[in-house]
């Protein structure tokens, strides 16, 4: 008991640390077209007003509308616009993922991480989960993309706020190749799921999101009603770190675990492949286009 108050604090402290900082500003955009999508009542004009307060944001997501992927001869100068265009569920996509990379706007790379390559990894694990669950399980799948943008922010707030800790954890996972929620635990007392569920629960994001986020790397060990959201991501999860996809924090992947993932989600290796190979294009097209 008292070593799970402990772990509370720690866990209270870092989320304070967090909410004064600026990983928050992306708190209220996120939140936003969190409840837009869950909210069947919400509309077009919900996400414009969301998006025209953020004028940084706005700007952004302008210019997307404006590349060559959406190519047309008149150009898009107004957020309504865009809905149209490029279309509602494009544009929520879109404003999370402008809104979510802002966070991890720092270059530096040690012991083989950098924000970037987090961020590309994050990226490739929302494409990756999204497509999965429209071509496994026929579901739309926008809180799942949500899910893979943001079920590594526990890393970041650990880069951001204990520095010499973090580095002290990537250090362990090259030299000992350990896994890294093995030498977070051992070295922080919690792991970037605890973070993660934490910063969410305090977000007031829906529970589906904080506790998918929490059972990223446990999916097995999870509740009924978000198992597939659980499995679903760290089996992207795995398949983003095997093809080596930006970050990849884990030298000793479990294999055992990730085939029990698929043979729950029932789904065949042969289907995951085309699946990545898909994620593969779309990020080269973000890329390409300079969203990425
Ligand atoms: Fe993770
Ligand atoms: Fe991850």
């Amino acid at each position: 008991m008292e070593l799970m108050d402990n772990k509370q604090k720690k866990l209270n402290h870092i989320v304070n640390l967090v909410n004064d900082s600026e990983i928050s500003s992306i708190k209220s955009v996120v939140t936003g077209i969190v409840k837009i999508i869950n909210d069947p009542r919400s509309s077009a004009k919900d996400l414009k007003d969301l998006i025209e307060v953020d004028p940084p944001l706005s700007a952004k997501l302008l210019k997307a509308a404006n590349s060559a992927y959406y190519s047309r001869s008149t150009k898009i100068t107004e957020i309504m616009q865009a809905v149209i265009w490029i279309g509602y569920d494009a544009l929520k996509e879109l404003a999370l993922s402008q809104k979510v990379c802002e966070i991890f706007n720092n270059d530096d790379v040690v012991e083989g991480y950098s924000r970037t390559s987090l961020w590309k990894h994050s990226i490739a694990v929302a494409i990756l989960t999204k497509m999965i669950y429209r071509r496994e399980f026929g579901k739309r799948g926008e809180d799942i993309y949500v899910a893979g943008l943001l079920h590594d922010i526990g890393i970041i707030a650990e880069d951001q706020f204990l520095q010499s800790q973090f580095l002290s954890v990537l250090r362990k996972i090259n030299t000992e190749k350990t896994n890294l929620t093995d030498a977070e635990s051992e070295i922080l007392g919690y792991d970037h799921t605890d973070v993660g569920r934490a910063i969410a629960e305090n977000w007031n994001l829906p529970q589906k999101l904080s506790m998918s986020l929490g059972s990223h790397h446990t999916p097995l060990n999870t509740d009924q009603e978000i198992v597939t959201m659980a499995l679903t991501l760290h089996v992207a999860d795995f398949l983003c770190q095997d093809n080596e996809i930006g970050f990849c924090g884990t030298h000793n992947r479990d294999k055992d675990l990730f085939q029990k993932c698929i043979d729950r989600m029932d789904v065949t290796p042969y289907a995951l492949e085309l699946i990545m190979d898909d994620t593969k294009k779309e990020i080269s097209r973000l890329e390409d286009q300079g969203i990425l």
